[in-house]
């Protein structure tokens, strides 16, 4: 995980953090038209959590996916700069039984607000079952703002 200040014991109790709260924050999703619920905690470079979930919508492109829930929460809080996210998806009804990683306009939406331009994503089916990304691997080459001058 992307934080220099903490020990490994430290980030290792961070990622099981992040993993508990994003399998807790799963169970506010509204998904009645895919019955796939997602849900999302994203830390901020102060250490500051902020969960989502997937909302959905009858008109189907008008749903909110629970990674960039979480991320226009904190936004809409002040923070701008986050280190990692942890994301917990799969049918309602069971637990995770498929990793469910971050979709690509979500990549993009953190790499707005990564930290140096890269932040840690934990794919998580349980606390003792997860894998882990830099945002970076998993969108290469991405365009960010400083592309823009
Ligand atoms: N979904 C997410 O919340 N995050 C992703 O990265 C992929 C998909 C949601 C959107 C929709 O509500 C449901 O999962 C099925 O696509």
């Amino acid at each position: 995980m992307r934080t220099d200040r903490v020990n490994t014991g430290e980030t290792d109790r961070m990622k099981q953090k992040l993993i508990q709260m994003a399998l807790d924050a799963r169970r506010g999703a509204y998904a009645p038209y895919s019955h796939y619920q997602v849900g999302a905690a994203l830390l901020a470079d102060d250490g500051g959590v902020f969960t989502g979930c997937n909302v959905e919508n009858a008109s189907y492109g008008a749903s909110c996916c629970a990674e960039r829930a979480a991320v226009f929460r904190a936004v809409g809080e002040g923070k701008r700069r986050f280190l990692a996210i942890a994301v917990a998806g799969g049918m309602e009804g069971r637990e995770p039984v498929e990793y469910a990683r971050p979709c690509g306009i979500c990549r993009q939406v953190l790499r707005e607000f990564a930290a140096g331009n890269d932040m840690t994503v934990i794919v998580a089916k349980s606390a003792g079952d997860y894998e882990e990304y830099s945002l970076s691997e998993l969108l290469p080459n991405s365009f960010g703002g400083e592309s823009i001058q």
